[in-house]
């Protein structure tokens, strides 16, 4: 990877004050040392976004948003963090001097997404021309418009085998790229030829806008599916992309809604209509991936897909999955035999605005939609296993039950009953899968990183704070007091090693250089949080001892509880727990000398 060198990096931070580049998005209000907006990254009323000039960070106490100048950057312009340093070069005319390190994989990708550029034009020029001219006319006879056709930039791949081909030769690309672009075929005897011919082309964009694939759909006599769509490449991964995001991202973060639809002709056509908050799968099962990706811009998501019974069965397939990564799920349910585009033949933009407001909640839909089955009890019953084994592949524990208590509710089924079966079939559903342990970690992540609750999270919390203290005899307390079997136990053990670790290499810590090379997006919006939250009057190694004996009274009552669990079933088997008790004891003690904690 080309290397933006650390003292670069440094200028460039320096030359870009926080307060600066962030104005440049948000409109700011001094109030005492800091400045206050409205976040940018959640729709809200009341400014909760701060910007401190003194510390060069930002931090949203609403959504948790947080990190310095490059990571505002990142956040809001969806950029990398190399291309954000880059743009903030521009904007402080500082020029990059780089370290040809490795840049090989870098430049594939780039070739690649260079010759995805030149094909968007071919085909979009092909659409005016010759036997495109016939495709053109069959979009504009289905109710697209010249100027729709345009923004989406859809095009015509021509019934020829070299009208790509001949393009890309011009480029002077390496065999290997050719052959990775997915845009070509290798002839046996060598040479290529272009993987799509006769098909109305239309090209997925990245989140930023960069052509990565296209989804080619049969016209006129082309041989294959109705739909033909890139291959993975080094620059797109089906499962990792949602169609039409680049151009529906900004509406979709202001109103946190999206409307999630399957094809490439439903987007454009409700994006035509006025529906500009519309995203579209790429040709696959909606997948997790999906989910997150569209969490980062909506907190709603309303589901509409064809009216069909296949189309029901994948809403709900997709709403499961928004639920899971805690996306809110409305389900739109269209007449059957109809998508979202042919709603629109028959219909105005009024008509869908009440489909829209008539949407039911997940569980609703589902029992709607399955009406049928609810009929017999044998069907009934049926169907209620089915549901709760599709619950419990979810890993959100709380909305599984919920949704699993609403489901008894609904069908007059004793809790009880529909509980144990789902706790059955969960632990059966948890253990072979191998990818389960990932994501379990992930939710781990995300209960450790929420905001300090109980009196023990809030002392280390406090803890935690201090390490990012500038008051070196302080620091130097912290790293000698704490030590690796202290931390293991604790809520926050992931922050702990990482700022332990980090203030054996560096004291104090430069919080800058830390926000940037943290990879973890929630890691950098806690860390940031954390230095939001500095209070100098409260850095002192008393309080800092203070913390330290609440956190170690708290970790000893969990220990103690844990030991009288043991004896209590050592004891109802009739083992010795002598082992146990004489443990408990010694804690006992060590907790009496620690004294009640305090309370934060
Ligand atoms: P549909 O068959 O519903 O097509 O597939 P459509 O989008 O309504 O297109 P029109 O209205 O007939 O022109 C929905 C989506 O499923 C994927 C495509 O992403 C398509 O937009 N699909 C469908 C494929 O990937 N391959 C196929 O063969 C069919
Ligand atoms: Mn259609």
């Amino acid at each position: 990877m080309a290397r933006i060198p650390e003292h670069t990096i440094e200028q460039i931070r320096e030359a870009n004050d926080i307060v600066d580049v962030v104005s440049d998005y948000v409109q700011l209000k001094r109030s005492g040392r800091n400045w206050f907006g409205r976040c940018p990254f959640h729709n809200e009323k009341t400014p909760s976004f701060s910007v401190s000039p003194d510390k060069q960070i930002y931090h949203c106490f609403g959504c948790g948003a947080g990190g310095n100048v490059i990571n505002f950057i990142m956040e809001h312009e969806r950029l990398e963090f190399i291309s954000s340093v880059k743009l903030l070069a521009d904007r402080a005319n500082i020029q990059i001097i780089i370290d040809e390190a490795e840049p090989r994989k870098k430049d594939d990708r780039a070739s690649i997404y260079n010759m995805h550029e030149k094909a968007c034009r071919v085909y979009e020029k092909q659409l005016n021309e010759g036997s495109g001219k016939a495709a053109r006319s069959y979009l504009l006879k289905r109710g697209l418009t010249e100027e729709t056709l345009k923004t989406f930039r859809v095009g015509f791949a021509p019934d020829t085998w070299d009208t790509v081909t001949l393009e890309m030769m011009k480029l002077g690309l390496s065999k290997e790229i050719l052959n990775r672009s997915g845009l070509l075929m290798s002839k046996d005897r060598g040479g290529y030829y272009d993987r799509f011919r006769n098909r109305i082309m239309f090209p997925i964009s990245d989140i930023n806008g960069k052509v990565q694939a296209f989804g080619g759909r049969i016209f006129g006599e082309a041989e294959g599916a109705k739909y033909m769509n890139s291959p993975e490449t080094p620059i797109y991964h089906k499962g990792r992309t949602l169609y039409g995001l680049n151009l529906t991202r900004d509406v979709i973060r202001d109103t946190r809604e999206a409307i999630l639809v399957e094809g490439y002709m439903d987007l454009i056509r409700l994006h035509q209509e006025g529906f500009q908050n519309v995203v579209a799968g790429t040709g696959t099962a909606f997948t997790s991936d999906q989910a997150a990706l569209v969490k980062r811009f909506a907190d709603k998501v309303f589901v509409c897909y064809d009216g069909d019974d296949a189309g029901k069965k994948a809403a709900q397939k997709a709403g499961l999955i928004l639920l899971d990564k805690g996306v809110d799920v409305s389900i739109i349910a269209l007449p059957n035999g109809l998508d979202p585009d042919s709603f629109f033949d028959t219909n105005a933009a009024k008509d869908f605005e009440k489909l829209k407001k008539e949407s039911r909640d997940f569980m609703s839909f589902v029992l709607r939609s399955n009406a049928e089955a609810l009929k017999s009890p044998v069907t009934r019953t049926s169907f209620l296993q089915d549901q709760v084994a599709d619950l419990a592949q979810m890993e959100n524990e709380i909305l599984r039950g919920m949704l699993a208590g609403q489901l008894a509710d609904e069908l007059n089924v004793p809790e009880d009953a529909v509980m144990n079966l789902l706790s059955k079939l969960t632990r059966r559903a948890r253990r072979p899968q191998s990818s389960r342990p990932a994501a379990k970690k992930e939710q781990a992540r995300d209960t450790m990183l929420r905001r300090p609750q109980s009196g023990s999270e809030k002392a280390e919390f406090e803890l935690l704070r201090l390490h990012l203290s500038e008051d070196e005899s302080l620091l130097n307390w912290l790293t000698s007091t704490i030590d690796d079997n202290f931390i293991k136990e604790l809520h926050y053990v992931e922050i702990f090693q990482l700022l332990q670790g980090r203030l054996r290499k560096e004291l104090p810590i430069n919080h800058s250089r830390l926000l940037d090379e943290i990879e973890s997006a929630e890691i950098r919006r806690f860390i940031a949080h954390l230095i939001t939250e500095a209070l100098p009057d409260l850095e002192s190694i008393s309080h800092a001892h203070q913390c330290y004996k609440t956190v170690r009274w708290w970790s000893i009552q969990r220990e103690m509880d844990k030991l009288n669990i043991l004896i209590r079933e050592a004891d109802s088997r009739g083992e010795d727990f002598s082992e146990f008790h004489r443990k408990k004891v010694k804690l006992q003690s060590e907790q009496q000398e620690i004294k009640p904690p305090l309370s934060l």
